[in-house]
C-alpha cells in the first residue's frame, strides 16, 4: 500500500484519510479506496484525486481564509503561505472546525526570497492566488514606504518563482482602489484609472501594471485581476471571519465591535460629501461571495491562454455608510452608537461596480444580500466574545 500511495503522490496524487473529507465528499473528482484493517474488515477509506494545488499567499486572512473553503469544496487544492502579520491563530482553528481538518500551512513572510522559494520548490504549485499585502488606506497615507515595500516586493517574488518553477495561472487580488474617483458609476474595467487617492491605492495600480507587462513578456502565464469592491461579513458558520489587529480600520469590524461594547461608538467619516445622506458609499460584498469568484477565475483562465484580464467584483450597488449601519442595528435587533467626524484622508467620495463582465465571462454573480453579510458579521463577533 505505502509504495501504490508513493507513487501516486509522485504522479501529483493527493491522498487523504476518509474522515477528512468532511463538507467536500460530493466531488465527482475524487475516486475511493477502500483500505483493510489486519483483520480483513473494512477500516477507512482513502480518496485520491488529481486536482491543481494553488498557493494561496495571505490564506489566512479574511478573504484568503474563506477562499480556502472554496477552493476545497470544488476540488482544489489550497496551501496556504502566511506571515500571521494581520491574520490570527484562532481562523485556524475555525478553518479546522469547518473542514474537518487542517489545511496544509507555512509561516512565511512572501518578501523574503529564499523562504519562499524553498515552498514552490516542495509544493510545486500548478497556480498562485496572490493575496498577502497591507490594505487600509489611511494606515498606507502614514507608512507609504512599508506599504510600497511590502506589497511590491511580495508580488515580484511571486513573478520571478512562477517562472523559475513554471507555474501557469495567478489571481491577483486587486482592489476597486485602482479606479481612483471614477468619472461615472458604475465603473467598468475600460473606466480611465484616475490618480490614485492613497499609496495603498497606487501600490494596487502599479501592481496591475507590473503584471500587464508581465504577461506580455511570458506568454505562457495567465493572469485575472480581481477589482474587489468593499468584501464584508463572515463565514454562516460563524467559524471564521474578519480579525483585525488592534482598532479596525474598516466600516464593519468597527460596527460589530461597537456593537460589542469593545469599541465606545462608531465615527462615520464625513456627512457632507455629495450623495443622497452625505455619507459616502460603497458596494459592499460578502465575503463567501468574493471567494467564490476565485475559483471561477481559476476556471476561467483554464480555458483562457495568454491572458491578463481584470474583472469587477461587487454586488453592482452602493450603499452609504448610513444605510449600512441602519441596515445592521434593523436586522440584528441591536443597537451601534454612531457619531459624525471629519472626513477620512483618502477616501473617496462614492463608487461601485459594473459586474457584467464577471457574470458573462467568468459565469458568477452574487448570491448574498447586504443583509445576509450584516448577520453574518454579528454571528462572527459573538462567536469571538465566546
Ligand atoms: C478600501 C477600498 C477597498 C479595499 C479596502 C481595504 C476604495 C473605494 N475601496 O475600502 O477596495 O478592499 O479599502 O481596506 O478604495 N468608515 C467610517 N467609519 C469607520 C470606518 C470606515 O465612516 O470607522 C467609512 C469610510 O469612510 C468609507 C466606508 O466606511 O466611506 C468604507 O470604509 P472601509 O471599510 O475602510 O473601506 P474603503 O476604504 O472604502
Amino acid at each position: 500500500m505505502a509504495e501504490f500511495i508513493s507513487i501516486f503522490s509522485q504522479l501529483g496524487y493527493v491522498l487523504v484519510p476518509m474522515h477528512c473529507l468532511k463538507g467536500y465528499t460530493s466531488s465527482k473528482k475524487f475516486l475511493f479506496f477502500p483500505i483493510q484493517s489486519n483483520h480483513g474488515c473494512l477500516k477507512s477509506y482513502l480518496y485520491i484525486a488529481r486536482m491543481k494545488k494553488v498557493l494561496v499567499t495571505g490564506g489566512a486572512g479574511y478573504i484568503g481564509s474563506h477562499t480556502v473553503i472554496e477552493l476545497l469544496n470544488s476540488g482544489f487544492i489550497p496551501v496556504i503561505v502566511d506571515d500571521f502579520s494581520n491574520s490570527d491563530e484562532r481562523i485556524l482553528s475555525g478553518l479546522e472546525e469547518i473542514l474537518g481538518f487542517s489545511p496544509v500551512l507555512y509561516r512565511c513572510d512572501c518578501t523574503q526570497m529564499e523562504e519562499f522559494r524553498k515552498i514552490f520548490q516542495s509544493e510545486l504549485p500548478d497556480a498562485v492566488i496572490h493575496f498577502a499585502a497591507f490594505k487600509a488606506v489611511g494606515e498606507s497615507t502614514e507608512q507609504p514606504v512599508r506599504y510600497y515595500r511590502n506589497n511590491i516586493d511580495s508580488l515580484l517574488n511571486v513573478l520571478e518563482l512562477m517562472q523559475e518553477f513554471n507555474t501557469r495561472d495567478l489571481v491577483f487580488s486587486s482592489s476597486c482602489t485602482v479606479y481612483g474617483q471614477p468619472d461615472e458609476l458604475p465603473v467598468r474595467e475600460t473606466s480611465p484609472q484616475k490618480t490614485a487617492t492613497s499609496p495603498y491605492g497606487y501600490s494596487k495600480q502599479v501592481c496591475e501594471r507590473i503584471l500587464e507587462d508581465f504577461c506580455f513578456a511570458n506568454k505562457n502565464i495567465r493572469c485575472a485581476l480581481l477589482r474587489y469592491f468593499n468584501p464584508i461579513g463572515a463565514h454562516p458558520s460563524g467559524l471564521i471571519g474578519e480579525l483585525p489587529y488592534g482598532t479596525p480600520n474598516n466600516l464593519v469590524p468597527f460596527i460589530t465591535q461597537t456593537a460589542a461594547g469593545i469599541r465606545e461608538k462608531l465615527t462615520i467619516y464625513g456627512n457632507d460629501y455629495s450623495t443622497p445622506d452625505g455619507t459616502c458609499i460603497r458596494d459592499y460584498i460578502h465575503v463567501c461571495d468574493l471567494a467564490n469568484a476565485h475559483v471561477k477565475a481559476l476556471e476561467w483562465l483554464d480555458s483562457h491562454p495568454q491572458t491578463c484580464e481584470a474583472f469587477n467584483l461587487g454586488q453592482g450597488r452602493g450603499n452609504s455608510v448610513k444605510e449600512v449601519v441602519d441596515t445592521f442595528v434593523k436586522i440584528n435587533q441591536t443597537p451601534v452608537q454612531a457619531v459624525m467626524g471629519p472626513r477620512r484622508p483618502g477616501d473617496v467620495e462614492q463608487v461601485w461596480a459594473d459586474v457584467s463582465k464577471a457574470l458573462e465571462e467568468l459565469n458568477w454573480k452574487t448570491t448574498r444580500t447586504l443583509e445576509d453579510a450584516l448577520k453574518d458579521a454579528w454571528r462572527w463577533e459573538k462567536h469571538l466574545a465566546q
